[in-house]
């Protein structure tokens, strides 16, 4: 792990452009500048970046380990331009939580996406896939990206409210806005963050807040009501009926923010690895056809190892960040304080030392073993590792699941999908485009799926 030092600073190499060079090549290259100056400088580097200054780019998956079990007195998260994401979605969320109430928060809400309570939503999954395939046009190329977003909404929306009927499309219609305009209203200074009118950014997002509240506080007191509370599943529920240790609850106003923030964070996510999941197979009939015999017969490994080599060679997240509150030594590297460290997802699990063959697209590389932590890190790690990422893992492979049974979808010898960001999640950039086939319709014309022969490919 890092230490704290008052030894003198000692930075790692890195590119000495201008800042707004570097700007304009970290936009323009979604990222890639970080793999050229690695392949450059080594798994170590300095950048310097207009939000982010003077920054510090680890790949080395033994310093990212350091990083991720250092204590939270030397680093913390880090602030984006002029604010938290906790400026965003409230005091009671977790990304303004550090310390002990960090932890104690995680307490409460880590179990509640693990183990039984996943089961109980994997219906909630299905049920989403099922009504938004419905739609979907046959023999002719679309974007799944947009589809598998309104599966993820829909999914981490009734699994973390149990919202049903008008308040859950209202939600729905919202929680997108809502998500947007926060990146943009973390951009207002600080001082302008007052109500200026309803077309005034940080006005538009106080007046989703209240929206959002209203909904949240007739949820909470219909779940107060319920008889049946005890029974229920739902996040919204449980966190009613949470207790942090000293036998306190959660106030109403800490479980809206904690509610935005799971569901800002589980959609956008979730449903940009479901996108590459698509594309990542269409061009990989020989695995496609195996997946299908696989979901056919019952089975899920392959499935599993699958989603893990996508979240591998197409993690949606680039990087988790953190940032220096003392000088600290990290490795052979001497950091100072108010540094933020950029843990690079992306180029650790590029790395031929973690994983051979790095850049070819193998699942079978993990059937039978899993992934290693250390190198294999789409959902960070630490104390701030993704509070979701079993939810995230069950949904993708329900999902997955689902798509296979009901779907054939066509192979493709379409180049790669390149990689663009979006402010958070990286996508494929052209909407992960594919061509489908319901499987009922072609059993009952006797119709048979194309031939796997025919594409070659893994
Ligand atoms: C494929 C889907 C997902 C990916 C790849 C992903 C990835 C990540 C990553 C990389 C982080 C930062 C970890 C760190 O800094 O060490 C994170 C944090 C977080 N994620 Fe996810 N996530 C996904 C889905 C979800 C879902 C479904 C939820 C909610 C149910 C969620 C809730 C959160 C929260 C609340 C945090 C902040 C944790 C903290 O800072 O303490 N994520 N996620």
């Amino acid at each position: 792990m890092a230490t704290a030092t008052t030894e003198p600073v000692r930075l790692p190499p890195g590119s000495r452009l201008p800042k707004p060079v570097q700007a304009i090549w970290f936009l323009a290259s979604n990222h890639g500048m970080f793999g050229v100056l690695a392949r450059r400088y080594g798994s170590v580097i300095s950048v310097n970046l207009p939000g982010a200054g003077h920054a510090v780019v680890i790949s080395d998956p033994a310093l990212v380990k350091d990083l991720f079990t250092t204590s939270t007195d030397l680093i913390e998260r880090p602030t984006f331009g002029s604010g938290t994401l906790g400026d965003v979605f409230g005091p009671g969320s977790t990304f303004s939580l550090a310390g002990e109430k960090l932890l104690a928060r995680r307490k409460m809400v880590v179990p509640l996406f693990h183990g039984r309570r996943l089961r109980s939503y994997e219906h909630i999954i299905e049920e989403e896939v099922m009504r938004e395939i419905a739609t979907w046009p046959e023999d002719r190329e679309f974007e799944t990206l947009p589809p598998m977003t309104s599966i993820a909404l829909g999914a981490i929306l009734r699994a973390t409210f149990g919202a049903e009927g008008a308040a859950l499309a209202e939600l729905r219609d919202l929680v997108p806005r809502m998500v947007t305009l926060g990146g943009l209203a973390l951009l207002v200074p600080s001082r302008m963050r007052r109500d200026l009118g309803p077309w005034s950014p940080w006005g538009r997002h106080l007046r989703y807040r209240r929206r959002f509240d209203a909904i949240v506080d007739s949820l909470i007191a219909d779940a107060r009501a319920d008889p049946a509370l005890e029974e229920r599943s739902d996040v919204l529920a449980l966190l009613v009926q949470a207790r942090y240790e000293n036998g306190e609850p959660i106030s109403d106003r800490h479980i809206a923010d904690e509610l935005l923030t799971l569901l800002a964070s589980g959609h956008e996510t979730t449903a940009g690895s479901m996108a590459w999941a698509v594309e990542r197979l269409i061009r990989h009939p020989q695995l496609l056809s195996r997946l299908t015999e696989e979901v056919d017969a019952g089975g899920s490994e392959l499935r599993q190892a699958t989603i893990w080599e996508v979240q591998r060679t197409r993690p949606v997240l680039d990087a988790a960040l953190r940032r220096t509150k003392t000088r600290v030594r990290l490795g052979d590297w001497v950091i100072p304080e108010d540094t933020n460290l950029i843990s690079s997802i992306r180029l650790a699990q590029e790395s031929e030392e973690s994983f051979r063959d790095a850049a070819s697209f193998n699942p079978d590389r993990f059937v039978g073993t899993g992934p290693k932590p250390v190198a294999w890190i789409p959902f960070g790690g630490g104390v701030n590792r993704c509070v979701g990422a079993g939810f995230a893992n069950m949904e993708m492979d329900v999902a997955l699941r689902t798509l296979l049974r009901e779907l054939r979808f066509a192979p493709t010898d379409a180049p790669d999908e390149r990689r663009r960001w979006r402010g958070v999640a990286t996508v494929p950039a052209r909407g992960a485009r594919a061509v489908i086939y319901r499987r009922s319709a072609e059993a009952s014309s006797g119709a048979h799926s194309a031939s796997v022969a025919d594409h070659g490919g893994a």
